[in-house]
């Protein structure tokens, strides 16, 4: 009697949750979210990862940082890109300046982005003008002008990434009272739409666009809020796991969003609270 020959075949998962040989962009890369996402990329093993920001020196002293890490790639960098990314002009410079390095670019982590607190009876138009430049207007072209070379060397099975950083305040109510965070609210709202719209559009070209929606994670950004709120640990007092957002779970669920793992996701929003929006829902 012959050994009966198994039909199971198993493919390998080894490398699903790996980023070998990627090369990313991470805006607002300087610091907070963006900067230990970037370090998150590095260390799944991204080949190159540009970091761009206003300010030179932080994004310098982030790439100086960057590069050290010991369980990168051995030829893999960091590089620094300074630009502004809430006007066309900042962004056309950044692409360019990217391009003289690389052909292509695998991953855009869209994350630069600003807040503003005001209540309601004085909440200023400055706010709303500098709010949708940065979190709606910079997603949008930053997507439109890299998208050649999001799209060089994408295919249906190894398709590109943008992975865009909203907020749970973009999906439930932000601040409210003294500190009403109505123009960050709107604008956060505003790029959870656009990044549906862009999803459906690009993903025929290989390009597939979801969003992260943060709550609270200890960054200079949000250090106001987190203080007006009582402080870290009153913060996560009250939210339902008792913690706050760390490094590590930001840095591993935007590199899901990038790995071959999540490539049958588009249009997606994924929040990372701890449950803290649906522990405030009350009746
Ligand atoms: N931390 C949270 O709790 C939280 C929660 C929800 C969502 N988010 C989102 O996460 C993203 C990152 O915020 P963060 O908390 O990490 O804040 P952060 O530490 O203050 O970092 C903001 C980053 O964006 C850069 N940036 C600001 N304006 C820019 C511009 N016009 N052009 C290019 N870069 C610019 C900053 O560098 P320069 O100042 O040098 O430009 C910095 O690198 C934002 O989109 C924010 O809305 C954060």
């Amino acid at each position: 009697m012959g050994t009966a020959k198994s039909d199971v075949q198993l493919k390998s998962f080894s490398s699903i949750f790996r980023l070998d040989g990627k090369v990313a962009l991470v805006t607002g890369g300087s610091r907070g979210i963006g900067l230990h996402v970037a370090s998150g990329f590095l260390q799944a093993g991204c080949i190159k990862v540009y970091i761009t920001a206003r300010k030179a020196k932080g994004c310098d002293e982030a790439v100086a940082a960057l590069n050290s890490l010991p369980n990168k790639l051995p030829h893999a960098r960091a590089i620094s890109v300074p630009a502004d990314s809430s006007s066309v002009v900042g962004i056309e410079r950044l692409v360019v300046e990217i391009g003289k390095t690389t052909d292509h670019v695998d991953i855009l982590f869209a994350n630069a982005g600003a807040t503003w607190g005001e209540r309601f009876e004085t909440h200023p138009e400055v706010a709303f003008s500098k709010l949708m430049d940065i979190n709606v207007k910079g997603v949008f072209y930053t997507v439109q002008k890299l998208e050649p070379l999001l799209k060089r060397s994408a295919t249906v099975d190894n398709p590109s990434r943008v992975i865009v950083n909203a907020s749970i305040a973009g999906l439930g109510v932000g601040e409210l009272g003294e500190h009403a965070t109505y123009s960050y609210a709107a604008s956060k709202a505003a790029v959870i739409h656009l990044t549906k719209n862009m999803a459906v559009e690009l993903a025929p070209r290989g390009i597939l666009c979801n969003v992260v929606a943060p709550g609270f994670y200890p960054t200079r950004m949000a250090s106001g809020l987190i203080e007006l709120s009582g402080g870290v640990g009153t913060l996560a007092a009250s939210t339902p796991n008792r913690r706050v957002g760390a490094p590590e779970d930001i840095a591993a669920l935007v590199t899901f969003l990038a790995a071959p793992a999540s490539k049958h996701l588009n249009g997606i929003v994924i929040v990372t609270d701890g449950g803290a929006m649906l522990g405030r829902s009350k009746l």
